[in-house]
C-alpha cells in the first residue's frame, strides 16, 4: 500500500493503491479544503507535492484547466483529481 507522508507533522498514512487523494485524506480525518465537494471546480484542495510527484496520476483535463486558471505552481496538485499510485510526501499552507 502506498505511503502518504503529511508535512510538517510527519504523519504517515497507508492508502489503498489508486485511491482518490482528497477522499482518502478526508476519510482519515485530515482537514483539506474542498469548497466544491471534490468536483474539480474550486482548487481549494490543492496540495504541494514534496516528494513522489510521479506517484500521482497524471493531471486530467479538469486539473489542467484549474491549474491554468489558478496559476498553480509546478508541484501543486488538485487532490480531488489525483489518484495515489505510490509513495508521496505532501503539504499545504494550513497544516
Ligand atoms: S475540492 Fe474543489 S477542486 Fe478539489
Amino acid at each position: 500500500m502506498p505511503k502518504i507522508v503529511l508535512q510538517p507533522q510527519n504523519l504517515v498514512l497507508e492508502a489503498p493503491k489508486r485511491c482518490n487523494l482528497l477522499a482518502f485524506l478526508q476519510s482519515q480525518g485530515i482537514a483539506v479544503g474542498s469548497a466544491c465537494g471534490g468536483k474539480g471546480l474550486c482548487a481549494s484542495c490543492k496540495v504541494s507535492v514534496l516528494n513522489g510527484e510521479k506517484n500521482l496520476s497524471r493531471p486530467n483535463d479538469r486539473e489542467i484547466e484549474l491549474n491554468s486558471r489558478n496559476n498553480l505552481q509546478l508541484k501543486e496538485r488538485i487532490a480531488c483529481q489525483c489518484k495515489v499510485l505510490g509513495d508521496i510526501e505532501i503539504t499545504t499552507s494550513y497544516w
